[in-house]
């Protein structure tokens, strides 16, 4: 056997508005977890979608284990012993476990039979990993962290030996990646392979052999894990010097601005997704909800922005909408970063102008008495919010969808402040964003809490709940659960409660 079991040569692909893989070359050996890391849209799901025979590349040759590969499809790649547990999972929600596991697999005496082998099978690699998981269980009533590994014993099943992980522990508590870190190093202690694709820098150096840095498509290059260090790894991948902390005075809270009082979201038939959170916020303070993404977040705060309907109470500065929509709740000096840029955010195809006004163009000083644009003050206002919000291209013509995503954000966080609302309710403020964008929005959002505003943030990321927040709440299955002080948050602490584990 060769000591590479991956190597890729001048792998390209283009896309119609990007070079996604621009002449991609490195190597990864037997036995090592090789982590691949890049900021959002680096091009890190193109490569392994290539190397998974999913995507075709323009050019570039790859070999496995020392032996030219040509891999058209995922089959192939399961031939060659490499597997892929993707970033969003493709499980069959209404089977079992052991139906996705098996599903695929060319069952060769009808299904019925072949399940009893695989049940036997299936429970001796089980065994063998030491991974518990119930065969019969059907996919949609397990939580993500054990639908990942339904995905991972997939490809065990088949026989992989070179373990592809996109962005594993996007969907994962502290506690469940910790657990997947175990496997993956035990993994590769058998002489396999792990690929372990991240932008998340700190669990990169915990899990990794080496890294390789990926920017624009191309290798910034790779390195040792036990030679580098978070910093490093940042440089390279943004290129340039960052800081990774947020520097910010001791909050001065005033009066309660938001007032949420038991409030509800359900559909019939189903559990509530919020059920009964109570919380306040008040001017000058920012009020983190940690939690595993699917917890009530999201409807948390669609209700309160008037997106959707429910029951319990919401005052905005004491003060209750009847019949709450949007556009109400935007009136009473609310605002909100959403969580999905391109649905609820920015429409694409408009121009940055066009979208800077959006929400509050039907009123002045965006029209005139009669309901007419007054074009030189839109104009205006949104070369002012451009320049504020560091929005480049500086252009306010362009539409939405040419600019990267941390520019498009930075659109919508100009948008949302500069109309110098009471409230503002961040959701996920910098999700997909580059480090460098992270890093001014955060600012931002200090710097409107200084000038007391009250924040609600939302985020899936423990770092920023941590490192912006004057209080933490953590919210499990559509309650508040917990609320943790930032100085002694931890994030074990933080963990166990987004786990449902409570004192
Ligand atoms: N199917 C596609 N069609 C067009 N552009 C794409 C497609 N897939 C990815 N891209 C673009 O290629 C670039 C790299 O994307 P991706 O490989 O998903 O990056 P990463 O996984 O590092 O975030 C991005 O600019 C993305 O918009
Ligand atoms: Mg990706």
């Amino acid at each position: 056997m060769a000591e590479v079991a991956l190597e890729l040569k001048c792998i390209t692909k283009r896309y119609p508005l990007v070079l996604a893989n621009d002449c991609i070359s490195f190597d990864v050996r037997w036995g090592e977890v090789h982590a691949v890391v890049g900021e959002n849209g680096a091009g890190k799901s193109t490569l392994m979608k290539i190397v998974y025979g999913m995507v075709r590349p323009d050019s570039g040759e790859i070999y496995v284990d020392g032996q030219r590969a040509e891999i058209h499809s995922p089959a192939d790649a399961i031939r060659l012993g490499i597997g892929m547990v993707h970033q969003h999972f493709m499980l069959v929600e209404v089977f079992t476990v052991l139906e996705n596991i098996v599903l695929g697999g060319e069952p060769r005496r009808g299904l019925a039979l072949d399940l009893e082998t695989a049940r036997r099978e299936v429970a001796a690699l089980l065994e063998e990993i030491g991974f518990e998981l119930d065969l019969d269980a059907k996919i949609e009533d397990l939580p993500v962290g054990l639908q990942q590994r339904v995905e991972i014993l997939k490809t065990l099943y088949r026989k992989a030996r070179i373990l592809i992980l996109d962005e594993p522990t996007a969907v994962l508590t502290p506690q469940e990646a910790s657990e997947l870190f175990r496997f993956l190093r035990e993994f590769v202690a058998r002489g396999n392979t792990v690929i372990f694709i991240s932008h998340k820098l700190a669990e990169v150096m915990e899990v990794s052999d080496r890294v390789t840095v990926i920017r624009d498509g191309r290798v910034v290059g790779t390195v040792e894990t036990a030679q580098t260090s978070i910093e490093e790894l940042a440089r390279m991948m943004v290129g340039r010097e960052v800081i990774l902390t947020v520097e910010k005075r001791p909050a001065r809270p005033g009066e309660p601005l938001l007032v949420v009082e038991d409030l509800w979201v359900e559909e019939a038939g189903k559990k509530p997704r919020v059920a009964g959170v109570s919380l306040e916020v008040r001017a000058g303070e920012i009020v983190g909800i940690a939690g595993v993404e699917g917890n009530g977040q999201t409807e948390l705060v669609e209700a309160i922005t008037g997106l959707r309907p429910y029951r319990g109470t919401v005052r905005y500065e004491g003060e209750v909408i009847a019949v709450p929509d949007a556009r109400k709740v935007r009136e009473h000096k609310v605002s909100h970063i959403p969580e999905d840029r391109n649905a609820r955010g920015l429409v694409l195809d408009f121009s940055t102008r066009d979208n800077i006004i959006l929400g509050d163009h039907y009123k002045p000083p965006f029209v005139d008495r009669l309901g007419f644009f007054r074009d030189p003050e839109i104009d205006r206002y949104a070369r002012e919010v451009v320049e504020t919000y560091d929005v480049r291209p500086r252009s306010i013509h362009l539409s939405a969808r040419h600019y990267s995503g941390g520019n498009a954000q930075k659109i919508i966080v100009g948008r949302e402040l500069h109309r110098r609302p009471r409230i503002l309710i961040a959701a996920q403020p910098t999700r997909g964003v580059d480090i460098g964008a992270i890093e001014f929005i955060h600012r931002r959002i200090v710097e409107a809490r200084d000038q007391g505003m009250a924040v609600l943030l939302v985020s899936a990321d423990l770092n920023e709940v941590m490192s912006l927040s004057d209080r933490i709440l953590v919210m499990f299955e559509g309650r508040i659960v917990g609320e943790v002080r930032p100085e002694e948050a931890t994030e074990e602490k933080l963990g166990m409660l987004m786990a449902g584990v409570t004192a």
